[in-house]
């Protein structure tokens, strides 16, 4: 298993270029079942969650193409990926594939509403909570699902189609949304989605459905108007630039010091969390390239943050704020609102010498002068890129052990550090 290697303590500066979402490449993808043309999607990340869902989206007969490099293109330039579900030939997702992706169990919105059935294997439990499926199963439900759970899978028909229904979400559900958007789009009449979640990757995808011929109105608020239509067409979008990737790296520059553009990023994606790294002293400006973090000389102050949904503070943010706030002067409070078990990588950024106490869902952060090198490993994706965060700042050398889970949402995150004066590199084995 690769690990990864920093030499703590330099500043960064330069350019890093913001690659497409991952969480609006996954159900973007996804959305190609709706349709029996073909979809291309622009701006795709190269991440190994990207490689699985085409996996798993071959095994229901879905054809996918990834375009060779074009003139101009380079390294940096996201993929173009041609999806084409003119045939689903299993409305089966296997145990074997949903369990190595949360993601993966959204297919059964687009299968159902398409073929009038589906077989999809129950994702179980992750690294940071339980996750249930409810909402996703009571909205497919009210548009007419007959719903039966036989040796973890959900078994889902629709014989007579599904039809339009008002849905009102008890908490704002990200993955509940698209399985009801994606379902709603096909049904027969009017749909009504109440506490929608508005997350940018919930509209980039709306868009997509619009472009593909869906009636949507409200994108982006929290109520969402589906008129219902029988079929679904050819379209070709580009997918947004990802919010987590922007505020990750722009807390790292805040943590190391140094001056950094985010080309391609969009502050409006992730204004909350940029005033949080300007409450906390990092110069955050808005350039025609995308946003420029810098922080020279000046300490960083510490802050209080609750996460919520969007345009509130992002769970996948909280782990790097607790990282960067390990060094403020001061004691900082995060306060974690959208899974229960969201602080594996608190042990972890201990062992580099952060002060971290727990107390149900908040933790207090008392900064520190100096994080010191160490071994780390962590259990999720954003815990783990909070502990590169952390060893970019600690002293001597830092060690990132399971480097597959930054592979699963961070495109070429060494390599972009490293060109900005990082010293990082991955360790092969
Ligand atoms: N929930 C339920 N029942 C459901 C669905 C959700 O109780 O049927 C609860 C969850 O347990 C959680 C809350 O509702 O407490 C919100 O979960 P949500 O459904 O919004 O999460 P998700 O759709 O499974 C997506 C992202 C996550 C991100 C969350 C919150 C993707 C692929 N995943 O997950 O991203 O943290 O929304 O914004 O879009 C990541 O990228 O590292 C990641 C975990």
């Amino acid at each position: 298993m690769d690990r990864i290697r920093i030499q703590g303590g330099r500043a960064l500066n330069g350019t890093i270029p913001i690659s497409g979402a991952k969480n609006a490449t996954l159900p973007l993808m996804i959305a190609s079942l709706l349709t029996d043309e073909t979809l291309i999607l622009d701006n795709v990340p190269r991440l190994a969650d990207v490689a699985l869902l085409q996996h798993i989206l071959g095994n229901h007969g879905v054809d996918i193409m990834v375009s060779g490099k074009r003139a101009g293109d380079n390294e940096h330039t996201g993929q173009s990926m041609h999806l084409s579900a003119s045939n689903i030939v299993d409305t089966t997702a296997p145990y074997h594939l949903v369990s190595k992706m949360r993601a993966s169990f959204w297919v059964i919105g687009p299968l159902l509403a398409r073929m009038g059935e589906a077989k999809v294997s129950m994702p179980g439990g992750c690294a940071i909570g339980t996750r249930p499926i409810d909402f996703h199963l009571d909205a497919l439900k009210a548009l007419g699902t007959e719903i039966d759970i036989e040796a973890g899978y959900v078994l889902a028909k629709a014989p007579r189609g599904l039809q339009g229904a008002r849905i009102n979400f008890p908490r704002v559900s990200v993955g509940a949304t698209h399985t009801a958007l994606m379902a709603a789009s096909l049904a027969n009449g009017e749909s009504v989605i109440e506490n929608a979640a508005r997350e940018p990757e919930v509209s980039d995808v709306a868009e997509c459905l619009q472009k593909m011929g869906a009636k949507i109105d409200g994108i982006g608020t929290s109520t969402l108007r589906i008129q219902g239509v029988k079929h679904l067409h050819a379209a070709r979008h580009a997918v947004l630039p990802d919010r987590i990737e922007t505020g990750t790296y722009a807390m790292a520059v805040a943590m190391t010091g140094g001056d950094v553009t985010l080309a391609g990023a969009r502050a409006e994606l992730l204004q909350d969390a940029l005033d949080v790294l300007q409450k906390a002293g990092v110069t955050v400006q808005t350039t025609n390239e995308g946003v420029r973090i810098a922080r020279n000389g000046a300490g960083l102050a510490p802050v209080e943050v609750t996460t919520a949904p969007f345009p509130g503070f992002p769970t996948d943010l909280q782990a790097q704020l607790m990282a960067l706030m390990s060094r403020a002067s001061g004691t900082s409070k995060i306060t974690e609102t959208i899974f229960e078990n969201r602080f594996m990588h608190v042990s972890e950024l201990a062992r580099l010498g952060a002060r971290i106490s727990l107390d149900g869902d908040t933790a207090l952060i008392e900064g520190v002068e100096k994080l010191k090198g160490a071994p780390v490993m962590a259990t999720d994706l954003r815990a783990s890129v909070s502990l590169v965060i952390a060893g970019l700042a600690a002293e001597g050398e830092t060690m990132v052990h399971r480097v597959y889970h930054l592979d699963r949402g961070f495109e070429r995150l060494e390599e972009k550090l490293a060109a900005c004066g990082a010293a990082i590199e991955r360790v092969a084995g």
